[in-house]
């Protein structure tokens, strides 16, 4: 299972890309292979639809969605959706890049939850055609801290991020190619 980080802050030292950072170092740690794309670091340039060519970075983007079994996204709560850095680079996706797969949502807030941001994230993996997980994270003002090995200060938020990318490993797995053998036997018990 290969799953794609996307950290959708614009801003260095970010707190949702520092979440994300934590996330991957979990994936890392239960042997599944990631990417993580930082776009403040891999700029895109604006989308439009009448753009001839592609730019190289996001040729690498694309195929690095492409490649994915699944994306966890990540974002700043900007008045109240996501970062306009986030939806330019999810422009330039299509449900070809996305169908069928597992995607986890997580933001960061300066009031004390970010949940418009994820709310609009949820709308676009639908017409993306990609599978929501059932949790996703917000993290409010007062639970920015990160110690020097990237691991939150606190304690309560360590669990529940852990708790998140638990069931979408879950989620991951039911829905990877080992599994679908499952699925005619869910639909003969529906009928
Ligand atoms: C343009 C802008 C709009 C913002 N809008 C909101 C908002 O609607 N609600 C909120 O709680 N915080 C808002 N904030 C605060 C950010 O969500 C907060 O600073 C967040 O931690 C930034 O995330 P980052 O560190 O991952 O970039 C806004 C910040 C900026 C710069």
């Amino acid at each position: 299972m290969h799953i794609t980080l996307i950290a959708g802050s614009n801003r260095k030292n970010a707190v949702s890309t520092n979440i994300l950072r934590y996330m991957e170092t979990l994936l890392t740690n239960k042997g599944i292979s990631v990417s993580f794309v930082d776009l403040q670091i891999v700029q895109l340039p604006l989308f439009s639809p009448d753009s001839e060519t592609l730019h190289p970075n996001v040729e690498t983007f694309l195929q690095t969605v492409k490649s994915a079994d699944g994306l966890i996204l990540a974002t700043p709560e900007y008045h109240g959706s996501l970062s306009g850095t986030l939806k330019n680079a999810l422009d330039y996706l299509d449900a070809s890049l996305v169908s069928g797969k597992p995607v986890l949502t997580v933001s960061s807030a300066g009031g004390p939850l970010g949940t418009g941001s994820l709310t609009h994230l949820q709308s676009i993996v639908r017409n993306l055609h990609g599978i929501h997980c059932p949790e996703w994270l917000s993290i409010g003002a007062g639970f920015h801290g990160f110690d020097q090995d990237g691991v939150p200060t606190d304690e309560e938020l360590k669990l529940r991020i852990k708790s998140a990318v638990q069931l979408y490993i879950d989620l991951a797995r039911k829905l990877s190619p080992g599994v679908t053998s499952l699925l005619p036997a869910a639909s003969k018990a529906m009928r």
